[in-house]
């Protein structure tokens, strides 16, 4: 079985899948698993909402209509409007390591738009899950809901699935409230594709920078 370090190295964002599905059996224990994940508290405050089938492909057809019409605008901003600059560079390079694994140029905006829409197929995953949290509660919650979904995704990543978060679905929030019929206590944070990576995809294979230990961290005392 694959260790912490070894879910946690091999864990990247999944945005091609193989067209296998996903036992509900698994489904049902990572969440279980996921479940022992610390809060403050023991809050939990999460909600997980786990789509397949007919009900995961009408979603993704009413999203994708969406698209050709006017946006609904996310409940809250998933980036700050002026991003400092040394973030903003990490955020242009993710898309340009993005966009250069499967070959579509800068200046191709269509190509972009096409793949960011892909976001709302959930990159052809057999399973897609919406993570909501309940509007009483502010940052420290959402931070723990975090911590949830991280542990989701190593369970995944142990059980051989591959996963990517996707805050994109929070900028349909009317459209997923209501096909999940979300009680209006719950705010959707993000959602996530899960399903068999397809290895041989170009999209699936590039890593990601990380800027080094010194760089974020103090050390004192040593
Ligand atoms: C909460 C969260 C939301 C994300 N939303 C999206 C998204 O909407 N679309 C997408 O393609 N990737 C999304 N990502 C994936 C990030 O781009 C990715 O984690 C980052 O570039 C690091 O790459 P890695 O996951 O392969 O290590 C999200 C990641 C997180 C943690």
């Amino acid at each position: 079985m694959m260790s912490v370090s070894e879910a946690v190295r091999a864990r990247r964002s999944t945005r091609a899948f193989i067209d296998k599905p996903v036992s509900a059996n698994l489904l049902r224990s990572i969440l279980e698993a996921a479940a022992r994940s610390p809060s403050g508290g023991n809050l939990q405050p999460w909600n997980v909402y786990v789509m397949v089938g007919d009900d995961l492909a009408e979603l993704k057809k009413k999203t994708l209509d969406n698209l050709k019409g006017a946006r609904e605008g996310g409940e809250f901003k998933v980036y700050p409007d002026q991003l400092p600059d040394t973030f903003n560079a990490r955020r242009k390079k993710n898309g340009e390591d993005l966009y250069a694994s499967i070959k579509v140029p800068r200046e191709d905006k269509a190509g972009r738009l096409q793949q960011f829409a892909r976001n709302y197929e959930f990159f052809g995953a057999p399973v897609g899950l919406i993570f909501a949290i309940d509007r009483c509660f502010d940052k420290p919650q959402w931070v723990h809901l975090g911590m949830f979904i991280q542990t989701v995704m190593l369970l995944a990543e142990e059980a051989g699935l591959g996963t990517c978060a996707q805050e994109a679905w929070s900028a349909w929030p009317k459209t997923v409230s209501a096909h999940l019929g979300l009680p209006p206590n719950l705010v959707v944070y993000c959602g996530m594709s899960l399903g068999y990576a397809d290895l041989a995809h170009p999209i699936n294979n590039f890593t990601t920078d990380r800027v080094p230990v010194e760089e974020f961290t103090t050390f004192r005392g040593f």
